[in-house]
């Protein structure tokens, strides 16, 4: 059974990959056997994966990435092909979140969201598909989503409109890209503690989310590796298009 979620021969990249889940995602799929391209801003962070990695065994590269810069995205695909060869996993993970109340928020508050989640997410998967196809090599899109592409809360509106995109640029970009073998899945995390959400989650606001959580408990990093692996690997050969929900039941939840 390892065989099947194996990622040996891979190279996949991981966009905000220097903190939180997209360096924990990195480390998964290194585990795997994928040689992992680190990328985000913060190249000291990024580097300090990287190392992490290469410290437990694992094959991993630090490649300096902004998700809002088509050319950085270009670069960053560029860097990893010389370095280890044709990106065949994606894990879209790079994301921001704000905190104003939608009568508040600023017009460049909206672009620096949409433009991070959303737009980053888009030229990510399109510079990656249009690489695969040039060598006729099929490929796993993962993108991040999140519960919030299916349900809303105060205070988070330019998010949770970016993560909904998200959720239907994987429908659309599945169902264009199949005909090229690659395949385009979405995790839909629930509330993970990670630097994102950190402060949220210690006020009072945060203690009455967990108590609406099914499980009434948040997500750790690792809850989720078990379904990125499954998107990313062969095993969910016959997946394209899905948007797996990682949540505790919070979707489920009624409160
Ligand atoms: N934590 C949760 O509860 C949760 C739940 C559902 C979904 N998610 C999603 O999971 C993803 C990771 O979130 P997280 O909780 O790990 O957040 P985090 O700890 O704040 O990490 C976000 C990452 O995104 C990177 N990033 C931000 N802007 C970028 C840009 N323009 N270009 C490249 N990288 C950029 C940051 O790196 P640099 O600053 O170094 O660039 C950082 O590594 C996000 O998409 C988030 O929406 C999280």
């Amino acid at each position: 059974m390892r065989e099947l979620f194996s990622l040996a021969g891979q190279v996949a990249l991981v966009t905000g990959a220097s903190g939180g889940l997209g360096a924990h995602f990195a480390q998964v799929l290194a585990t795997a056997g994928a040689t992992v391209a680190v990328a985000a801003r913060r190249d000291d962070r990024v580097a300090a994966v990287v190392s992490e990695i290469v410290s437990t065994g694992g094959r991993a590269l630090a490649v300096s990435l902004d998700v809002t810069n088509p050319e950085s995205v270009a670069g960053a695909f560029d860097v990893t092909e010389q370095d280890a060869g044709l990106v065949t996993v994606v894990v879209n993970n790079a994301g921001i979140v704000g905190g104003e109340r939608a009568l508040d928020v600023s017009e460049s508050e909206w672009d620096r969201v949409i433009d991070t989640n959303l737009k980053g997410a888009w030229v990510v998967a399109q510079e990656a598909a249009r690489r695969m196809i040039a060598a006729n090599i099929g490929g796993s899109i993962v993108n991040i989503a999140s519960i919030l592409g299916f349900r809303v809360s105060g205070r988070i509106a330019p998010y949770a409109i970016s993560k909904a995109g998200v959720v239907q640029m994987t429908k659309a970009l599945a169902l264009e890209w199949s005909r090229y073998n690659i395949r385009v899945n979405a995790l839909a995390p629930g509330y993970v503690e990670t630097d994102i959400n950190r402060e949220f989650l210690k006020s009072d606001a945060g203690a009455k989310l967990i108590r609406r959580i099914p499980q009434r408990r948040i997500g750790r990093p690792e809850d989720l590796d078990g379904s990125l692996l499954l998107l990313a690997s062969d095993a969910s050969g016959y997946m394209t298009g899905s948007i797996i929900p990682v949540d505790g039941g919070h979707l489920v939840s009624s409160l």
